[in-house]
């Protein structure tokens, strides 16, 4: 079937955001990416892709409100409490054998999956052990993820999903109240790099021994989730965990027969024991 007009000032749209400001959302799955560059195109006032490609190449200051629309920042604390409740009472004591641990969070957003593991860690008694890095392509989100403040009005919610993923204490003992916010305490993230790194382009830059990638490899296309989960392969040591979210499953991976299935619900899996 022929490209329509539409699919092709699409793609270039794609090609230009890479070659001028290396972002590749080339290999994002087709569909979703169409839906949210309607939006933007529409929020720009460009009549065409074609002249939302125009204006992207000629004004940089177009680029971070672009990102926002192409990368999905929806994300809570604890988010799917069943999914910590696996990490705690599974995985939790696996990693107390390690003498020194280190998590990646991948795609993590403004950090509420951080602060979500950095919470349970210090509960489950490994903060002191471990190093945490969390890592994403929006810059924007991880700037909010390093001053950990949240609004307000999401604490309820977060407290809620806390609560339901075995907490071990009151929510309320991690932030203050100020001026409309909730500001999480420094010493939360005394043991956390935040960096830019993208599932697409970049290189695996530490051994650890659980990733945490949830809600970002559906936005990939298959070739795209072989590469991350390769990746993510990489970085593990032998026997450590991947968790992936709800939506997504090692099923049609290039790499599953690298991985054992550790817990179904909560997929959950194992780097297998061989080299
Ligand atoms: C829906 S959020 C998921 C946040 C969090 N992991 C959760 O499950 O609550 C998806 C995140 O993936 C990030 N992302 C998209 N493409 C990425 C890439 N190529 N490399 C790293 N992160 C990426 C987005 O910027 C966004 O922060």
């Amino acid at each position: 079937m022929s490209d329509t007009t539409e699919d092709i000032e699409i793609r270039l749209v794609l090609e230009a955001i890479f070659r001028k400001y290396h972002y590749d959302f080339r290999g994002y799955s087709p569909a979703s990416v169409k839906r949210r560059l309607h939006r933007a195109k529409d929020h720009f006032g460009c009549r065409t892709f074609s002249l939302l490609q125009d204006r992207l190449l000629h004004d940089p200051t177009l680029l971070s409100p672009l990102l926002s629309f192409l990368t999905v920042q929806v994300s809570e604390l604890f988010r799917d409490p069943a999914y910590f409740r696996t990490i705690r009472e599974l995985i939790v004591p696996h990693l107390r054998t390690y003498p020194s641990l280190k998590v990646w969070v991948a795609g993590c957003s403004a950090g509420e999956e951080l602060y979500s593991l950095a919470i349970l860690f210090r509960e489950e008694g490994l903060e002191d052990r471990t190093l945490f890095y969390g890592t994403d392509i929006n810059l924007e989100a991880l700037k909010k993820a390093e001053a950990g403040v949240f609004e307000l009005d999401r604490i309820p919610l977060f407290t809620e999903n806390h609560r339901r993923s075995g907490g071990k204490s009151s929510l309320s003992d991690y932030y203050t109240a100020a001026y409309g916010a909730a500001v999480f305490d420094k010493s939360l993230r005394r043991r956390t790099v935040f960096s830019d790194h993208s599932l697409v382009s970049d290189a695996v830059f530490a051994e650890v021994q659980l990733v945490s990638c949830r809600n970002v490899l559906i936005y990939f296309d298959p070739e795209l989730q072989n590469r991350a989960v390769g990746l993510f392969k990489d970085a593990l040591s032998r026997k450590g965990f991947l968790g992936l979210g709800a939506k997504e499953s090692l099923r049609f991976s290039r790499h599953a027969d690298d991985f054992t299935e550790f817990s179904r619900d909560a997929r959950i899996y194992q780097k297998r024991g061989t080299p």
